[in-house]
């Protein structure tokens, strides 16, 4: 009899789960896995791949998590040194090649840039990140999304993954090679240029110890996606920047103008000092007005922080690095493991075209080596219009309150409105427990009790 009674109350707790989770949102994922990366100790892939598994059809992106792994485990970063990674639109002729390859689109893609500001096709990746990508957001809040898959007549609409990653198992000097200094990998480059991009390019090797002896491995990115499909009112646009710290203003489309993407920290000259700060200013504007949704910084190790701020000194954004402290994936210590993210009240931070703003990029200068090849990159994410006032349903009323209780907390996770969504069926959960440990205490027995925890737990 009270054994009964109990699974009428799951059944109960289940159907009320599935509702609150359907009306919450109507959120689809789905999870694809990066082309084979083959690395050797000390070895570089910087690598591009046309037509990577990415959702089709007229939708909104919500999300976009990475992990590095091999035979489907996460790899440490102190093995496989994820340097960035960035996913590009850009469209073909409709009818191209079918094929997922690093060169078949290559020739006919026609890249579609996020919103700026970099110049031609700099930065102009929807999502991109590095070491920091296993702890970092991207989750945008409804009834934001990225509207994608409106391609103009005539054309398909893909996707291109760029993978820059750096094996460092057994090499002499990790940081330097995970900095790429030209002279560990025997490249000489000139003009001052002593460590960066151009000396750790796909294919070039770092120097690893004599007689190190350790295999070649596959490593691929695995990502998740998740979206919703595009519904004109229900969700609201929002356009994609990302500010570089080494941008001069310049769009004459030379090598040394424009958005540089990386630079150099120079070690502070008071070698003794330990907090030494290197700090790195830029004025841009933004060609947009709008309310800033969401915000994160991309920056390597030695990083100390980012912000935008208003010309009165206002902070728009900031964003700071998460070290790991441990060993395991995605808390390697001494890494750039995560980037926190800013959440704004919807409408409370609004900026407007040709606003003169501020990014400050800072990183440690102690030591005596300094930095090479650090970035700057500030995304913003901004919406035109304010979302309508929530229509008083159970669904919108929880979402609501689960979005102040994050900007409350100050960090907003990737999934933390689906962990205060569960925490609340937890609590319903605790009640119907509740209720169902007082029945059965009326009943003598606590069976009842046992079962539905299980349940419980594994739902959260
Ligand atoms: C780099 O140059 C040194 C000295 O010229 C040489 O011993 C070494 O093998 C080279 N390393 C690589 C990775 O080519
Ligand atoms: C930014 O603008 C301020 C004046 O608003 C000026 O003092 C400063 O030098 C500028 N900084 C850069 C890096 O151009
Ligand atoms: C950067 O460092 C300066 C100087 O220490 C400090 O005033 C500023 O608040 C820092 N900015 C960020 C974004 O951490």
């Amino acid at each position: 009899m009270g054994h009964q009674f109990t699974r009428a109350h799951l059944l109960l707790v289940l159907i009320i789960a599935s509702a609150v989770a359907s009306r919450a949102h109507k959120l689809k994922s789905a999870t694809f896995l990066s082309p084979e990366l083959v690395l050797a100790p000390g070895s570089v892939t910087n690598t591009f791949h046309y037509n990577v598994g990415f959702p089709t059809g007229h939708i909104g992106l919500k999300s976009f998590h990475v992990e590095p792994v091999d035979s489907g485990r996460p790899i440490p970063l102190y093995d496989t040194y994820l340097h960035h990674w960035a996913i590009n639109r850009y469209v073909i002729p409709k009818g191209g090649s079918k094929s997922s390859s690093s060169s078949s689109d290559g020739e006919s893609a026609k890249f579609v840039r996020n919103d700026g500001i970099c110049q031609g096709n700099i930065l102009g990746q929807h999502y991109g990140s590095g070491s920091e990508t296993r702890r970092t957001a991207t989750f945008l809040p409804d009834p934001y999304a990225i509207e994608i898959g409106n391609p103009e007549e005539g054309f398909e609409e893909r996707w291109m993954l760029g993978i820059h990653a750096i094996d460092t198992r057994g090499v002499v000097d990790g940081q330097g090679c995970m900095e790429c200094l030209c002279e560990l990998y025997n490249v000489t480059i000139g003009g001052g240029y002593h460590g960066g991009l151009k000396c750790c390019e796909d294919g070039d090797q770092c120097r690893v110890k004599l007689g190190f002896q350790g295999r070649k491995r596959s490593v691929y990115l695995r990502y998740t996606v998740k979206w919703v499909d595009w519904v004109d009112g229900e969700f609201l646009p929002v356009k994609v920047f990302i500010a570089d710290v080494t941008d001069t203003g310049e769009r004459d489309m030379t090598e040394t103008t424009g958005c540089q993407v990386e630079y150099e920290v120079e070690p502070c000259s008071n070698g003794d000092d330990d907090w030494c700060v290197d700090v790195k200013r830029l004025n841009f504007t933004l060609p947009a007005s709008g309310y800033v949704v969401y915000g994160v910084g991309h920056q390597h190790s030695g990083a100390l922080g980012q912000a935008v701020y208003r010309q009165n000194g206002e902070v728009i954004c900031k964003s700071v690095p998460i070290y790991g402290t441990g060993h395991e994936a995605g808390n390697e210590a001494g890494f750039v493991v995560g980037m926190s993210t800013c959440y704004p009240e919807p409408g409370s931070v609004k900026v407007t075209a040709g606003e003169k703003l501020i990014l400050e990029t800072n990183y440690s200068s102690s030591g005596a080596r300094g930095h090479f090849g650090v970035m700057g990159l500030f995304h913003i994410f901004i919406a035109d219009q304010l979302p309508q006032p929530p229509k008083p349903t159970m669904a919108t009323t929880f979402f609501h309150r689960s979005i102040s209780a994050a900007h409350v907390f100050g960090g907003f996770s990737a999934e933390s409105w689906t962990i205060l969504a569960v925490s609340g069926l937890a609590a319903l959960l605790v009640g119907v427990v509740g209720f169902s440990i007082w029945l059965n205490k009326q009943r003598g027995t606590e069976d009842g009790y046992q079962v539905i925890m299980a349940i419980g737990m594994s739902l959260v």
